[in-house]
C-alpha cells in the first residue's frame, strides 16, 4: 500500500456565512466544522496531516492545536482551492505516495467512504480519482462533465451553461491523487473564471490533456458530502446530525416524543426506556440511565442522571450528578458539584451549588443551597437560604440526618444543624444547633388586641 498524506484545505473566508468567525470553525453537534473532517481522517492512520489555513489562521491554530502531528501550511491571499493546494507542498515535497484532498466544510464525511476512494483509486491505478454524487439539488457544486462516459471537466456553477447546470452528478471536493504528478499539474492552472480563482477542479482537464487517468467514485450517500457554505446550510447539516443521532437513539430503546426538536450531543449515553420530551437538549459528557423521563425545555451539560429520575420542565443541569429515582423541577437550577441523592426532591425555583443532598430528603420550593452538605430524610422548608458568603470568602452549611428546616430561615454560614434538630420557621440561624434540639431564632410575636379596631374608630370621629 502507498503511504497515505491528507491535506485539508481550510483558508477560504466563508463570504456566504456573512460572518466574522472563519467558516471551518462555525459548529456543529459541538464540534468545528473542521474538528469534524479531522476527526474522520483518524482511522486512515495518515503519514502525514496537512492543515491549509489562510482567513482566520490564528483562530483556526488555536482551535486546532491539540491535534496530534497535524501541520500548517499558510495560504495568503486566498486565491483559490487550486492554489491553497500549492501552499502545502513545500510539507510534501519528500513524500511519496497517495494525497487525499478534503474541504474543511464538508462535515459528514464518514471514514468509509475515504477508505473506498483510496481503494478504488489503486484499483484503477489512477492518478486522480474525484469522489462524486448525485444529490436532488446539484446547485451551487462543480458539476462532472463526461465525454464518451469518460469525465472530461469539471465546471463550477457559476461558470457552468444552462446545460451544464442540468448534470445532476457534481464534485464533492474529494480527491485522491498519486502524489507525482500533482504538483507540477497544478502549477499549470489559471484563473480565467468567474471568480478570478485558481481552481483546483480544472487538474482534471489538464490531467486529461497531458494522458494521466482520472477516475470517478459516486458517494453512496449525498448527505453525507454536503458542503456548509452558508447559515442555511449549516443548520440543514445540523439538523442531518440530529436526526441520526436520534435515530440511533431510538433504535437503541431511547423513545423521543419530537426528534425534530430533541438535540443529544455526540457524547452522551442514554439508557433504554429513558423518554425525552420536546426541546430536551443533552450535551457534553452527560450520562442518562434506564427509565428516566426529561420533560420539555430542559438542558443538561456534563451531568449524570441515574434510573427512573424524573426531571420536570424547565431545569437547567450542569456538572451534576442525579441519584435514582431522584425527581427534579418544574424550573429547577442545579449548578456545578451539586449531588441529588436517591429519591431526593428538588422542587420548583430551587437553585444548588456544590451542594450535596442525602437520600430520601427535600427542598421543595423557593431555596438556594450553595457549598452545602445535608444529610438523608432532611426536609428544607420553602424559601430557605444558606448564607453562603460574606462578600470576601464561601462557607459551608451542614444540615445532618433528619434535620427539619422550616420555612424562610437563612443559614448564616459557617453554620452546622444537627441530626434530627429543628429549625423554627423565619429563623436566622447563626450559631450551630445541637441535635434533636429546636432553635427559634426570629423577632417575638406582639399581639396589641383591639388595636386595628381602635385605629378605625379615631378616623372616622
Ligand atoms: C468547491 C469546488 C466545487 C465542489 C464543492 C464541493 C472549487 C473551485 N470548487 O466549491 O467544485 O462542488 O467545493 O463542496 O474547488 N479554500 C481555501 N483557499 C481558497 C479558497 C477555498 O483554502 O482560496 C477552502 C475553503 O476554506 C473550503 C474549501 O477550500 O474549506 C472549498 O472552498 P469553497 O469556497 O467552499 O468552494 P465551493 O464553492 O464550495
Ligand atoms: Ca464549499
Amino acid at each position: 500500500m502507498p503511504e497515505l498524506h491528507v491535506v485539508v484545505l481550510a483558508a477560504g473566508k466563508g463570504t456566504r456565512m456573512k460572518s466574522r468567525v472563519p467558516k471551518v470553525l462555525h459548529r456543529i453537534a459541538g464540534y468545528s466544522l473542521i474538528q469534524h473532517v479531522l476527526h474522520a481522517i483518524e482511522p486512515l492512520r495518515p503519514a502525514t496531516v496537512v492543515a491549509v489555513v489562510g482567513h482566520g489562521a490564528a483562530d483556526v491554530r488555536q482551535v486546532l492545536a491539540k491535534q496530534p502531528g497535524l501541520l500548517f501550511a499558510v495560504q495568503e491571499p486566498q486565491l483559490g482551492t487550486g492554489h491553497a493546494l500549492l501552499q502545502a507542498e513545500p510539507l510534501l515535497a519528500d513524500r511519496a505516495g497517495t494525497l487525499v484532498l478534503l474541504s474543511g466544510d464538508v462535515p459528514l464525511l464518514r471514514p468509509r467512504t475515504l477508505t473506498r476512494l483510496i481503494e478504488h483509486h489503486h484499483e484503477r491505478r489512477a492518478a486522480a480519482t474525484v469522489l462524486t454524487a448525485m444529490p436532488a439539488d446539484p446547485s451551487g457544486y462543480g458539476r462532472v462533465v463526461r465525454t464518451g462516459g469518460v469525465i472530461s471537466s469539471i465546471v463550477e456553477d457559476r461558470d457552468a451553461s444552462g446545460a451544464e447546470r442540468e448534470i445532476r452528478e457534481i464534485n464533492t471536493g474529494i480527491y485522491a491523487f498519486d502524489l507525482a504528478p500533482l504538483f507540477p499539474a497544478l502549477r499549470g492552472i489559471g484563473a480565467a473564471n468567474a471568480q478570478r480563482e485558481y481552481y483546483l477542479p480544472d487538474l482534471v482537464r489538464i490531467y486529461r490533456s497531458r494522458g494521466l487517468a482520472v477516475e470517478t467514485l459516486v458517494a453512496d450517500d449525498p448527505a453525507e458530502i454536503a458542503g456548509v457554505n452558508s447559515r442555511k446550510e449549516l443548520a440543514d447539516v445540523e439538523a442531518t446530525v440530529r436526526r441520526s443521532r436520534n435515530d440511533d437513539l431510538m433504535a437503541a430503546g431511547v423513545t423521543i416524543v419530537d426528534p425534530a426538536t430533541t438535540w443529544v450531543g455526540p457524547e452522551v449515553t442514554i439508557g433504554p426506556d429513558t423518554i425525552l420530551h420536546p426541546g430536551v437538549y443533552l450535551e457534553g459528557r452527560t450520562r442518562i440511565g434506564e427509565g428516566t423521563e426529561i420533560h420539555s425545555g430542559v438542558r443538561i451539560v456534563d451531568s449524570e442522571i441515574g434510573a427512573r429520575v424524573t426531571i420536570n420542565n424547565f431545569c437547567v443541569i450542569s456538572q451534576a450528578r442525579i441519584a435514582d429515582g431522584a425527581r427534579i423541577g418544574p424550573f429547577a437550577h442545579l449548578r456545578p458539584e451539586s449531588e441529588i441523592g436517591a429519591d431526593a426532591h428538588v422542587g420548583n425555583f430551587v437553585e444548588l451549588k456544590k451542594t450535596r443532598m442525602g437520600r430520601g430528603s427535600k427542598a421543595n420550593h423557593l431555596a438556594y443551597l450553595g457549598d452545602a452538605t445535608i444529610g438523608e430524610r432532611v426536609n428544607v422548608g420553602a424559601g430557605t437560604i444558606t448564607c453562603n458568603y460574606d462578600g470576601v470568602a464561601k462557607h459551608p452549611t451542614v444540615i445532618e440526618d433528619g434535620a427539619f428546616i422550616g420555612s424562610d430561615t437563612q443559614l448564616i454560614a459557617p453554620v452546622r444543624v444537627g441530626r434530627g434538630a429543628y429549625v423554627a420557621a423565619g429563623s436566622s440561624i447563626t450559631e450551630d444547633v445541637p441535635p434533636d434540639s429546636l432553635a427559634i431564632a426570629r423577632g417575638k410575636q406582639v399581639n396589641k388586641v383591639g388595636w386595628a379596631a381602635r385605629k378605625k374608630k379615631k378616623s372616622e370621629g
